[in-house]
């Protein structure tokens, strides 16, 4: 049964400290969901675990059965057993989806062993159906020009393919329709299997209504300032957040405060391609 273990996490983005003592263990079998106001640190956590070059860990640990994570790239972690389903997903022209998934897959075993072709396509197009997605999606360019729901479907598809054991679901509702979201629901319920565990990145009470969470922790300032289980969504569905920055004694949730970021221009928001341009 695989073990997640984030001890103590700090970790910053050029000057500024995002994640400020993260505690949080999820065990197969189990299904986690952070929530949060937005800019409070639970992508960033998302990035951290899954080894995003850009953030500095400062203290504490991250372990996977006991393995240090720290010391792997995202490549290794993602071998180790993690999956990031993200946010706002890549657009990768050039490279088709399936060929992504085929290398990915492949990428898991050992030095020249291959999945199977008759295997990969089985399983590939047993995927799609089940996620109730257009067969070419599969054959076209990754992310490219797919929906915002073709693209949460599409983190999913992969998922279902790579089989990790710590599952990482970034806002996997946002822009999802209603039989969307049932469908996205029903694939991730089929694998909350002993041998996996998830931890969901959620605004909305919503999401949780078609995948059951053992544990809700709720994030302010980089750290989870309250756990509970699904009650406390209900309860923040209802009344807000402010009832729980009023209990933790904080005024202001996020990680940066308002006025902070302008201190470094360029800092948040950076675009790639203007900085590409400008270069
Ligand atoms: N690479 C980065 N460069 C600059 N600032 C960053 C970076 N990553 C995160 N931040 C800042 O850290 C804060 C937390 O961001 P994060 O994306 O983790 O928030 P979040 O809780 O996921 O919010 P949301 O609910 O809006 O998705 C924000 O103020 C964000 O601008
Ligand atoms: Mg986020």
């Amino acid at each position: 049964m695989p073990v997640l273990k984030v001890e103590n996490l700090h970790a910053k983005v050029g000057e500024h400290e995002i994640l400020k003592g993260v505690n949080l263990e999820i065990k197969g079998g189990e299904t986690h969901a952070i929530m949060g106001p937005n800019g409070t640190g639970k992508s960033t956590l998302a990035s951290v675990i899954m080894g995003h070059p850009r953030y500095e860990v400062t203290a504490g640990s991250i372990t996977l059965d006991g393995e240090d994570l720290l010391d792997m790239s995202t490549d290794e972690r993602a071998r180790a057993g993690l999956f990031l389903g993200m946010q706002l997903p890549q657009e990768v022209p050039g490279v088709t989806n399936s060929d992504f998934i085929k290398s990915a897959m492949n990428a898991r075993l050992g030095e020249g062993e291959n999945v199977s072709l008759f295997k990969f396509i089985r399983e590939l197009d047993q995927a799609v159906a089940s996620l109730k997605m257009s067969e070419d999606l599969p054959h076209r360019y990754l992310n490219d020009g797919f929906s915002g729901g073709e693209k949460k479907r599409n983190e999913i598809l992969q998922m279902r393919m790579l089989k990790p054991s710590i599952a990482i679901l970034d806002e996997i509702d946002s822009g999802l329709d209603i039989d969307a979201l049932k469908t996205v629901g029903d694939n991730v319920t089929e694998l909350q299997t002993e041998d996996r565990g998830f931890l969901l990145i959620t605004h909305y009470q919503r999401l949780l209504d078609y995948i059951k969470a053992d544990k809700v922790h709720v994030m302010m300032q980089g750290r989870i300032v309250k756990s509970g289980d699904i009650d406390l969504v209900k309860r923040i569905d209802q009344d807000g957040y402010d009832w729980i920055k009023e209990e933790v004694g904080i005024a202001d949730e996020r990680v940066i405060p308002e006025g902070e970021d302008e201190k470094e221009p360029g800092m948040i928001g950076t675009c790639a391609t203007r900085e590409a341009l400008e270069k």
